[in-house]
């Protein structure tokens, strides 16, 4: 049996109400996920002339937001939302396809910083690199994921090891991890749409330069519209991910009678639960 702690019976359900806002909010979130990938690209394709490779520097930054944004946003939310989600099958599946999301992840992300580095360095003359505020939070972004990503690798090649020895050590090693690893995921998130509402706020300014941002031409409702998509998402997926009411529901391992010659007044079974990454 895994790591097993005490927990009121029936953790995780919910009640019908908890259960309809729960799907409308997921519902919600969903639009503005695919509302979100949707505009970015209608924005570089019909604004900013499309996708070019290296021959055309300016054009390469266009992969940048598409990339981060499916990247960061679009497949980590996924990856993050599968465990709310799935809630009645099996836990294996549901790790199965949070690995997937998150492995789609990361060529977005690496290509995504590839396409703004080299749509800098191949300009005449070049672009300096990581001057602003928005590079600097871009930098910690893919640093906490690139900590996120590494961190389940050595846990997951450990866990193997251990697992070969010793069930009981590497259910009791993982279950340890898993609240560092949900929260470092949620801080993770939430900083992506920092550093990417920083990157619209540049980019629209860079485009829509002497004064034509502030007469708000079709360009910037587009843009702004990508940053309310952004703070939307905040609000849902923080609510979504940290209220406890919408975790997945612990399924008991065993279950255990008071013992019959204990002098302590014991009116409830002890039901003892799996939890591990
Ligand atoms: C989580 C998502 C994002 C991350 C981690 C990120 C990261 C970065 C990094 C590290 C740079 C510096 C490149 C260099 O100095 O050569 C950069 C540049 C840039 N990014 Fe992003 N970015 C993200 C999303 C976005 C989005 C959505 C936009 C929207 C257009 C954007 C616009 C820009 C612009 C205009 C630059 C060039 C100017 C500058 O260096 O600040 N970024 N980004």
């Amino acid at each position: 049996m895994g790591r097993s702690h005490r927990q009121s019976y029936g953790g995780g359900e919910m009640s019908v109400a908890a259960s309809l806002v729960f799907y409308f909010l997921v519902f919600l979130a969903e639009i503005l996920m695919f509302g979100l990938l949707s505009l970015v690209l209608f924005w570089v394709v019909y604004y900013r002339g499309g996708f070019k490779w290296r021959e055309d520097p300016a054009r390469e930054f266009n992969f940048h937001p598409v990339l981060m944004v499916a990247g960061f946003i679009f497949f980590m939310g996924h990856a993050m939302l599968v465990y709310r989600l799935f809630r009645c099958c099996n836990k294996l599946t549901a790790k199965l396809l949070h690995t997937f999301l998150y492995l789609l992840a990361v060529p977005c992300i690496v290509v995504g910083v590839i396409t703004v580095f080299d749509s800098h360095n191949l300009r005449v003359p070049p672009i300096p690199n990581l001057y602003s505020l928005h590079s600097w939070l871009g930098l910690v972004t893919v640093g906490l994921f690139a900590l996120q990503v590494t961190h389940t690798l050595v846990v997951g090649f450990f866990s193997f090891w251990l697992l070969l020895c010793c069930e009981q050590g590497t259910a009791s090693f993982r279950s340890g991890l898993v609240p560092v690893h949900a929260t470092f995921g949620i801080i993770t998130f939430m900083l992506a749409i920092a550093t990417c509402v920083t990157g619209y706020t540049e980019k629209a300014f860079f485009v829509m330069s002497n004064g034509l941002y502030a007469q708000l031409p079709d360009e910037a409702w587009v843009v702004n519209a990508q940053a309310a998509c952004l703070a939307g998402l905040a609000i849902l997926m923080g609510f979504l991910l940290y209220s406890s009411r919408y975790a997945r529901a612990s399924h008991p391992v065993a279950i255990v009678d008071p013992p019959s010659n204990s002098h302590y007044v014991m009116t409830q079974k002890t039901y003892y639960y799996r939890d591990q990454m």
